[in-house]
Parts: C-alpha cells; sequence; structure tokens
C-alpha cells in the first residue's frame, strides 16, 4: 500500500509540486491524503486542485488559540487517513499536542544544513554569515525548532555575492531529498536510534545521477530516479 500522507504548506509550495511529480511518475510510492494550508491565499493549493488532491484550508487567524487551530489540523488530519506528516514549507510551529499525536510520524524540509542557522530566512543568515558552504536538511519534527533527527542533508557551494542563486541552488536539492526521504519511510527502511537515522540497505539500488546539481554533495546518496 502507498504511504498516505498529508502535506502541510503556507507558501508556493514547490516542495508538493516536487512530491506530486514523483509520484505521479510512480517512483514515490505515496498518496497525499490531504494538503492543508493555514493561508487562503499559498499557490500551493492551486498546485494540489490542479492534481485532484483534497486540500483543506484552516486559517489560524480564525481560531481563538493556537490549540484550536491545531486540532482542527489533526482533526482533518486523521479524518484522511494520512499516516505521515510532510510540512512543506509549512510557516507555523507545532505544538506538543500535534507533535505527540504523529510521534516520529512528522517531517520537514529546512534550506541549510543544521544545526547551522534554524528559524526564518535560513539562506540569508548563512549567506550573511559568510559561510562557504550552505544546503538543506530533512528532518524528523520534534517539539524544539529544527531539532529532530536527521534523515538526509544536501551541500552546496556559497559563491560570493550570489545570495539569489545561493537560495535557488538550496531549493533544486531540496526537491531532490525530501520525496526521497519520503520513499526511505514508505519502504520502512528508516530506523530512529536516538538522535540518528540510519537508512537500511543503502547501495542495493544504484545511486542517481545528481551531475545537474554540481558542486553538490548529498548524504546519504540519493537512489535511481530521485
Ligand atoms: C523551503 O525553502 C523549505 O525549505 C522551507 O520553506 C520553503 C518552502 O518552499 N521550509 P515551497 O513552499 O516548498 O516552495
Amino acid at each position: 500500500m502507498s504511504l498516505p500522507i498529508g502535506v502541510l504548506i503556507s507558501g508556493t509550495g514547490t516542495n508538493l509540486q516536487a512530491i506530486i511529480d514523483k509520484i505521479e511518475q510512480g517512483i514515490l510510492d505515496a498518496k497525499i491524503k490531504v494538503v492543508i494550508s493555514n493561508n487562503p491565499s499559498a499557490f500551493g493549493i492551486k498546485r494540489a486542485k490542479d492534481h485532484n488532491i483534497p486540500c483543506e484550508v484552516i486559517d489560524h487567524r480564525k481560531f481563538p488559540s493556537r490549540e484550536d487551530h491545531e486540532k482542527r489540523v489533526v482533526e482533518v488530519l486523521e479524518s484522511s487517513g494520512a499516516q505521515v506528516i510532510v510540512l512543506a514549507g509549512y510557516m507555523r510551529l507545532l505544538s506538543k499536542f500535534i507533535i505527540n499525536k504523529f510521534s516520529n510520524r512528522i517531517l520537514n524540509i529546512h534550506p541549510s544544513i543544521l544545526p547551522s542557522f534554524k528559524g526564518i530566512e535560513a539562506q540569508k543568515q548563512a549567506f550573511d554569515y559568510g559561510v562557504k558552504i550552505s544546503g538543506a536538511t530533512v528532518h524528523f519534527v520534534d517539539e524544539h525548532l529544527d531539532h529532530g533527527p536527521i534523515i538526509i542533508q544536501s551541500a552546496v557551494s556559497v559563491l560570493d555575492n550570489d545570495y539569489i542563486s545561493l537560495a535557488n541552488r538550496i531549493l533544486k536539492t531540496e526537491h531532490r531529498i525530501y520525496p526521497q526521504a519520503i520513499q526511505w519511510i514508505a519502504e520502512n527502511r528508516i530506523k530512529i536510534v536516538g538522535r540518528k537515522v540510519e537508512v537500511k540497505d543503502l547501495g542495493k539500488k544504484k545511486f542517481a545521477d545528481i551531475s545537474d546539481l554540481q558542486p553538490c554533495i548529498i548524504n546519504p546518496p540519493l537512489e535511481e530516479g530521485f
């Protein structure tokens, strides 16, 4: 059975699109049961609708408290049948309520090499700091911001005076590593040991060609198709 997932968005939804594309190509064995946006004008809503994916706007401003908003989000996720929650540019902090309900079943993607540059505008933080390498991280979500066990990371070079290119190159790697991380979960190949995440049977499949992303390091390596 395909892995039933719920995707939470707030904005443009390019990661959502990358996930949809890999599912439609038959490479990612998941089914998006529902897309939830807290932002009624998120472009990602159109992406879901264009692909006939159930989509619900749950505008946090219409709820008296964070807890009430999250209760509704959980209701919609549970009734959709989603087993794993994928945060794809979701700009709300999750409380313990939702994290405990979906323990070790919530994923996030963050545009830096964690634990560096947590929080918003991570690409800009890295660029302004002057690091020479930055990238992206897919991790499990725990109660701390951008903190849970790391599944996969990509690393790209920071070029002089080229913030826009850096942000774009990081995003391009995000679209490759996020579907891959979800596929490992779909294949039941992920084991969490404390802070460490092990991916079973690496090397049994061919690795992907990432020459279009060079210079770039992705670890664990992407498998064919991703
Ligand atoms: C991405 O950079 C992601 O890492 C961060 O928010 C951005 C979302 O982009 N969490 P998109 O909405 O998927 O295009």
